[in-house]
């Protein structure tokens, strides 16, 4: 029986949901943004000024860094790996060359940043502090060659992030890892450092390998797995950081389509990066936001963080029967 005091409104009828979004400390236009080494400033040519929630940089090291020897890609059907090795101009070369062409974006500028040893994160947020950078995302799942990678160990990740915490005020996210124990004990250590987001997460650790020749398919032998294969592992990983913290997560992995983004969202990411899906579609972005939009409009939502954090249990469950 329907309303007849309410009458029904027509989906094209209804106000657009406001997508604007306030993440550790950060206005966002939009909860989708770019995720790192995905997304260059030469896209200034397909994608508007006002098209990205935020912009986010490729990882910069300290130092200059020749990245690793080729195959860097191989295209795997269901997704695609890398070991492209983090290639960086160094703190000198990024201030000049890199960083202006990214302000072409009326967003916040998110810088990613990596470091070989413990100390190397804290000394490059420190020379990047007088840039007007609006936030940092620390790179937890680079190598590193006192912890292998950062991200697996709690107590490195409380390490480097309290001295990143000494030597800036601005807003600090971390990008975490798959290949941790748990996603969810990693995500309390960097909220308990001082953290004001955790972006879950990067490429999952893989090997392709050609059957003729017997070898990798990546020069360097194993690489990170990303792309439309990742997602479920990926939002099942986003679902357990968000119950395990308080902290905004911003969720990434294998994100294709505006539904794609609200999956993460109902998971409990608070936004949404999207890496893969630009190399075949340059433009993705502003498509998966429009569908983003267009999907939050048809459930009636005035604001797109009602969305966040929805999920329902399964029949008769509790998260800890589930999970
Ligand atoms: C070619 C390539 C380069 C990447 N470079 C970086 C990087 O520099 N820093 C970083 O934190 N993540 C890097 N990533 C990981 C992505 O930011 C993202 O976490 C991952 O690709 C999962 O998202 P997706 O499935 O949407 O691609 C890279 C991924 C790819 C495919």
């Amino acid at each position: 029986m329907t309303d007849s005091a309410a009458p029904a409104v027509a989906v094209a009828d209804r106000p657009a949901t406001d997508l604007r979004t306030a993440i550790a400390g950060l206005d966002l236009p939009t909860p989708v943004m770019p995720a790192s080494g995905c997304f260059g400033p030469e896209l200034d040519q397909l994608i508007g000024p006002d098209e990205l929630g935020a912009t986010v940089t490729k990882t910069v090291f300290e130092q200059t860094r020749p990245g690793n020897p080729g195959e860097r890609v191989a295209d795997l059907y269901t997704g695609m790996l890398n070991s492209v090795g983090i290639p960086s101009p160094g703190l000198d070369g990024f201030v000049e060359r890199v960083l202006p062409r990214y302000r072409a974006w009326h967003c916040p500028l998110i810088v990613s940043v990596g470091g070989v040893e413990d100390a190397d994160y804290a000394r490059l947020v420190e020379g990047l502090e007088p840039h007007h950078i609006d936030a940092y995302e620390l790179n937890f799942s680079c190598p590193n060659v006192s912890h292998g990678m950062v991200g697996v160990d709690p107590v490195a990740v409380t390490g480097i992030l309290t001295r990143v915490r000494r030597v800036t005020n601005r807003p600090i996210l971390v990008k975490l890892t798959p290949a941790a124990a748990s996603i969810a004990d990693v995500a309390r250590a960097a909220e308990q450092a001082g953290a004001d987001a955790v972006t879950v997460c990067n490429s999952f650790p893989a090997l392709a390998i050609d059957a003729r020749s017997r070898t990798p398919l990546l020069g360097n032998g194993t690489g990170g797995y990303t792309g439309r294969g990742v997602k479920p592992l990926a939002l099942r990983l986003v679902h357990e950081a968000s119950t395990a913290v308080g902290i905004p997560v911003i969720g990434c992995g294998g994100i294709g389509s505006g539904l794609d983004a609200a999956e993460f969202l109902i998971a409990g990411a608070s936004a949404v990066q999207v890496g893969t899906a630009t190399f075949s579609n340059p433009d993705a972005i502003p498509r998966i936001t429009r569908e983003l939009q267009r999907f939050a409009t048809t459930q009636g939502l005035e604001r797109i963080h009602e969305l966040v954090g929805t999920l329902r249990k399964p029949h008769g469950s509790t998260w800890e029967e589930w999970s």
